[in-house]
């Protein structure tokens, strides 16, 4: 069990495209350990290998209120089930701070290996839904703030860039 540092907006770590997990692993039991450590110490309700630099397609998503029922998704894909969107605001651990309302099908198929690499289907609607498309766009090189006009998403990143550099200007003294 161990906490990993969590990558920040605007790394370029965070446009690397992950890469299938081929084999059940030590190691990938570990990164998956690991990173519901790092997910319910941040606290978040969703880590996309990405965002600890491990550059693997995982997931992991708990949406309970005890944080005790995890999703873990290996391989994850989709497809759309139905195109409109609960239009639900969305942030994210490597832009603390911010969030938006975002447009996102409100139903999906996911098709996933679970932890002990079996294959499993379901369907997701709501929040679920939404989790899962903004952690496979973090496996993709991808954040929500892509999806915003360019005008916004320049905005948030001076705003994140600034308040960042006062926090560490306060943190020297
Ligand atoms: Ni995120």
């Amino acid at each position: 069990m161990a906490l990993l540092s969590i990558l920040e907006y605007p790394d370029p770590r965070l446009r690397t495209v992950a890469s299938e997990v081929l084999s059940d692993t030590v190691v990938i039991q570990t990164l998956i350990d690991d990173m519901l450590d790092t997910m319910y110490a941040a606290p978040g309700i969703g880590l996309a290998a990405t965002q600890v630099n491990r550059h693997q397609r995982i997931i992991t998503i708990d949406l309970s209120e005890e944080r005790n029922s995890p999703h873990i998704l290996i391989n994850p894909t989709i497809k759309i089930l139905n195109q409109e969107s609960d239009n639900i605001s969305e942030g994210c651990l490597s832009i603390p701070g911010f969030s938006e309302i975002l447009h996102r099908p409100n139903r999906i198929l996911v098709t996933s290996l679970t932890r002990n690499f079996t294959q499993i289907s379901f369907e997701a609607t709501g929040l679920l839904a939404v989790c899962i498309q903004h952690e496979l766009d973090h496996l993709n090189g991808k954040l929500y703030i892509d999806h915003l006009s360019s005008i916004k998403r320049n905005e948030i990143k001076t705003e994140f860039v600034k308040a960042h550099k006062l926090q560490n200007s306060s943190q020297s003294l």
